[in-house]
């Protein structure tokens, strides 16, 4: 059967000699087969897959890998997500958007720093005033660029009006996750009043506006199970998203969905080894499971979804140093090394404090270093860092 076969993938590097064209991209997968290959089986299993996911990214990309500047221009936002560092809620948050200066200095930096796009992120805050700003700033960045910046915006839940805007001043893609295909348990992740299904117009809202439509979701939330991992799979093809954000759950402390998880890692580490939790400790509990889950995730989707562009993203550096890397050689084909002045960073920490975690190296010596940096993570990853302007996924042409 067709898991069979990508399990028995030998690649190129392998003694079989498989020819990288082997691997095909198979868009029908059942529930069912994506289930299989979403488990945990052997580390065999696991290599093929990655060899076979990484064999398809090859035939389309060669052994490029493209990158795109980010920059998280407010952490001011409406919304209460439990997961999420910089809720509405969250306190003890100090909310920042940055000056039209600094912001146009940004993209000129990575103008001139031969990015050719763009993403622009931030709470999501529908103001009037914060959308007919966006809009300026983006008219402007557009101009001062010559054009030379695919600009994507990945700023929440807006009305049509908004969007239509947005994509009229310049923005072109964006980036809006589902979080979760299961309604049930997006309730479970979100306040009573986030809705599913006003998610799910917004995303249709943006590919019939023309934007290249990005989604994704979160591997790893509390009270998922593995079908619903298939099942986001399948979303992301029926939705023909053009780009792909995934990563991780990252327990972070504070919120209504990090707490309970924390205390119960500080239980069971006292009963364990006998002393209280700390948070180097996270290291443990961020482990190679979770990180294996969010590549056999990349994999399946490169699969699926073919020339989809699909970034490694930056949570994966929080549950390792590697993570990036790895996720480079199963199938991703983006990085998006995030160029946010240092003195904003401590305000958008999703996550976690990712300094403590990581040791406070990554990325976060813009301007200095960001280059640098991106190179070598790509080579690491076995791939080379292509600064033109990635080719859209052809369902869209
Ligand atoms: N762990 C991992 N990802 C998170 N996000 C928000 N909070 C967390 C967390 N604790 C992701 C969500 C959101 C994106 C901006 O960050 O998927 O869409
Ligand atoms: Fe706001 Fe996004 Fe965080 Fe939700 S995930 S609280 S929308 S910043």
């Amino acid at each position: 059967d067709r898991v069979r076969k990508i399990w028995n993938f030998g690649g190129e590097n392998s003694l079989s000699k498989r020819p990288e064209s082997e691997a095909k991209a198979i868009p029908d997968l059942s529930f069912d087969e994506l289930k299989m290959l979403l488990q945990k089986h052997t580390p065999e299993t696991d290599a093929a897959l990655f060899r076979y996911s990484n064999s398809i990214a090859n035939q389309l990309f060669g052994n490029k890998c493209y990158v795109r500047a980010l920059v998280e221009f407010s952490n001011v936002c409406r919304k209460n997500c439990k997961y999420c560092g910089i809720r509405k809620d969250m306190k003890g948050v100090r909310r920042y958007t940055i000056p039209d200066h600094e912001l146009m200095a940004l993209a000129k930096f990575a103008y001139e720093n031969k990015f050719t796009s763009l993403v622009l992120q931030s709470g999501e805050l529908g103001t009037e005033t914060r959308i007919s700003w966006l809009c300026d700033m983006i008219k402007k960045i557009v101009k001062e660029t010559n054009d030379g910046l695919r600009i994507v915006i990945s700023i929440g839940e807006l009305p049509h009006k908004d969007y239509k805007a947005l994509f009229d001043a310049g923005a072109r893609r964006t980036l809006t996750r589902i979080e979760t295909s299961n309604p049930k348990l997006y309730a479970k992740l979100h306040p009573k009043d986030h809705s599913w299904q006003e998610r799910v117009d917004v995303l249709k809202d943006q590919s019939a506006i023309g934007y290249m439509m990005g989604t994704g979701v979160m591997a790893g939330v509390p009270h998922q199970v593995p079908g619903d991992l298939a099942n986001d799979i399948l979303f992301l093809r029926d939705m023909k998203a053009s780009m792909i954000g995934m990563g991780p759950w990252i327990p972070s402390p504070g919120t209504p969905l990090g707490d309970p998880f924390l205390a119960q890692m500080t239980r069971i580490t006292q009963r364990l080894e006998g002393r209280p939790w700390d948070r180097s400790d996270l290291k443990k509990w961020y482990n190679e499971d979770l990180l294996k889950q969010t590549l056999r995730m990349y994999a399946c989707a490169r699969i699926v979804c073919y020339d989809v562009n699909m970034a490694a993203t930056t949570a994966l550096e929080v549950i390792s140093p590697t993570g990036r890397q790895q996720a480079l050689r199963a199938g991703c084909n983006i990085m998006m090394p995030n160029i946010t002045p240092r003195k904003y960073r401590d305000g958008y920490e999703i996550y976690t404090k990712k300094a403590e975690v990581d040791g406070g190296g990554a990325d976060t010596l813009i301007p200095v270093g960001t280059i640098a940096r991106v190179d070598k993570v790509a080579a690491e990853g076995g791939r080379v860092v292509d600064w033109g302007v990635v080719k859209d996924p052809l369902h869209h042409l």
